[in-house]
């Protein structure tokens, strides 16, 4: 079993990319082949909305974007994984502008008929893709502020995941980071920990 972490977090020792690596490490324990993405360490460009990609040949797993980055490697990786832990800070209410143009350039993995002007894109994906996700969102918010911060955040993170077929299995939103204290920390890591192992089970469960 193989599993991706994407962290949208520009910080690469931030609480962020600690809980996503603490995830990770929970998915190696299951026995899981892990790997992590910084987004902030690839060259990804912004998406032009030529929009190439989505009516590009069906038959491909991938639709061919014009750019010329690191992208059209990570979502040949993308789809070899059975699961996705992905992790972002909250900035002004929603995901950092690293992920969110992760998120723009996953367009190619939807596919639409030049024809089907109006109607939603279409998974390039075959049936049988049972793929699962955990995401992870931080903010100086405190918890309760969960709805405001959290909430749009996994909105986004998640949004192509209907179309390419990939079940969402745990949300956390780490809270009051500028001030967690070492025991809240602990407790966090250790949550985020069994969330990436809880990812591995729920996915083992379905093969
Ligand atoms: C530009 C910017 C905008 C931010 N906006 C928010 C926000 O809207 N809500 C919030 O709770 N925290 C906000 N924060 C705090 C970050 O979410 C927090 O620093 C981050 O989760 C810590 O993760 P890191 O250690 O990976 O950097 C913001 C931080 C920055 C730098």
């Amino acid at each position: 079993m193989y599993i991706i972490g994407f962290s949208g977090s520009p910080r690469l020792n931030g609480i962020c990319s600690r809980l996503m690596q603490s995830a990770l490490d929970g998915a190696l324990q299951q026995g899981a082949d892990v790997k992590r993405y910084d987004l902030i360490k690839l060259d990804i460009k912004h998406c032009l909305g030529c929009c190439q990609c989505i009516f590009d040949d069906p038959q491909l797993p991938v639709g061919r974007c014009p750019l010329k980055d690191d992208m059209a490697a990570v979502l040949e990786d993308y789809m070899l994984a059975d699961g996705y832990i992905f992790a972002c800070p909250v900035y002004h209410g929603t995901v950092t502008a690293l992920m969110k143009k992760f998120i723009e350039r996953k367009f190619g993995l939807s596919w639409r008929a030049p024809e089907a002007a109006g109607k939603l894109p279409e998974s390039r994906v075959p049936a049988d893709f049972k793929k699962k996700a955990i995401m992870i969102a931080t903010g100086n918010s405190p918890d309760e502020f969960v709805e405001v911060m959290g909430d749009p955040c996994f909105e986004v993170m998640s949004s192509d995941w209907m179309v390419e077929q990939v079940e969402t299995v745990g949300k956390m939103y780490v809270g009051g980071v500028e001030t967690l204290s070492p025991t809240d920390t602990e407790d966090r890591l250790k949550k985020s920990f069994d969330a990436g192992s809880h990812l591995v089970e729920a996915i083992r469960k379905d093969l």
